[in-house]
């Protein structure tokens, strides 16, 4: 496939600083949209030095239009990547309306001025967590969603809205990508789980037990229906994830459609394991304590991943040591 001119909204942020990196890499202009509520600017030189190439930046709300069509119109894009929501479930019952209001109405805005300027290919950030109670793993797209927690319920309504856009006006091209759980970092140690505040994904907190700068990871609930007690996830790369939406780029280019897949390893690993192998990894201690278990938290989620391979020939092949070594790397650059 050709270049594409891809407007990265959230690209300044965790997945979406990965994502850069891989479409510049793969040649294509990119331009970020980010309002660095939950980054910050640096990730921009911390691309340049991996890339040596700068991508375009405009440092807005998506929902801020004018800025938006602004930027649109900057890098003439032909594809919109979607990045750009809150993303932490804990706080999400706290502040429900914050996440509705940013995660639906900030797609809202995208879509909008994505048409505006022409625009009608877009690949949105869902998550596996959009499954929740609603059945039980591995999980297909086909299962009926049953979130448990209003971040999730965000996504699901994004996702809805999408379908909808789609099967109204098929000029429009969709991919949703359902991630399961991305971790890890880019192997150069220079990007990785920068969020502003204290992490609290299970990976990030590892890491900074094993660094020194926590003294061990809470276990939240050992007494689930798996294997060991603990709960069982599906831990992506990062950039197995920024390669299944160079694919999706693509997929949106050549077919009209709403596309929803699900990106994952396909394998479960339960927190236990998970500390267990990166004391292996890491060759520190990380000493760990059991918790009561958290709000809306399920016992087990991992994707079937088959159909990331039939649509897209997408395979999230990097391994859990690949995942940690790399959380690690990035963890101790800092
Ligand atoms: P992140 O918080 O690191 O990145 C999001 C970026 O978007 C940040 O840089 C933030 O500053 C920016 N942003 C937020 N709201 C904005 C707005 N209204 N306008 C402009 N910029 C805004 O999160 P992430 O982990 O990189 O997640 C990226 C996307 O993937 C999100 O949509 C998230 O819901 C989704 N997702 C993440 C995970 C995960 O575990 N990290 C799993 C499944 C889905
Ligand atoms: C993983 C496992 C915890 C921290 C959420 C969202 C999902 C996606 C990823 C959003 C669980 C346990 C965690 C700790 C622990 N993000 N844990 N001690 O909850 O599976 O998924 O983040 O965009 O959409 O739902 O991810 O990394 O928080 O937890 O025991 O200090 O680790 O209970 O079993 P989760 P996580």
């Amino acid at each position: 496939m050709g270049a594409h001119r891809v407007l990265v909204t959230g690209g300044c942020g965790y997945i979406g600083s990965h994502q850069v990196v891989a479409l510049l890499d793969a040649g294509h202009a990119v331009h970020i949209v980010d309002d660095l509520s939950n980054s910050t600017v640096d990730v921009l030189d911390r691309i340049e030095r991996i890339c040596g190439r700068r991508p375009g930046f405009t440092p807005a709300r998506v929902q801020d239009r004018d800025a938006l069509a602004d930027a649109f119109a900057e890098i003439d894009a032909d594809a919109v990547i979607h990045f750009a929501a809150f993303k932490h479930v804990r706080e999400s019952f706290e502040k429900p309306t914050a996440y509705f209001d940013n995660n639906v109405g900030g797609l809202l805005a995208v879509v909008t001025e994505a048409e505006r300027a022409g625009v009608r290919r877009l690949v949105f950030s869902s998550s596996g967590s959009v499954y929740g109670t609603g059945g039980s793993p591995p999980f297909v797209e086909t299962d009926q969603p049953m979130p448990t927690n209003p971040y999730s319920f965000s996504k699901l309504l994004g996702e809805s809205v999408l379908r909808s856009l789609v099967e109204t006006d098929p000029r429009w091209s969709v991919a949703a990508l359902r991630y399961f759980n991305p971790a890890g970092a880019h192997s150069s140690g220079l990007l990785g789980d920068r969020q502003k505040g204290q992490p609290t994904n299970l990976v990030p907190v590892i890491m900074e037990v094993a660094a020194g700068r926590r003294d061990g990871v809470s276990v939240f609930g050992d007494d689930f229906d798996t294997s060991d007690g603990s709960g069982v996830r599906d831990y992506v790369h990062v950039d197995d994830v920024a390669d299944a939406h160079l694919r999706a780029l693509d997929l949106i280019g050549e077919r009209s459609g709403f596309h929803l897949v699900n990106i994952g390893r396909g394998e479960g690993t339960s927190v236990l394991e998970l500390i267990e192998r990166a004391r292996v990894v890491t060759g520190r201690p990380i000493p760990c304590t059991v918790e009561g278990r958290k709000a809306g938290d399920v016992a087990a989620l991992w994707a079937d991943a088959s159909l990331a391979a039939t649509t897209l020939g997408h395979r999230s092949a990097r391994s859990l040591d690949q995942i940690l070594c790399d959380a690690w790397r990035a963890a101790q650059h800092g």
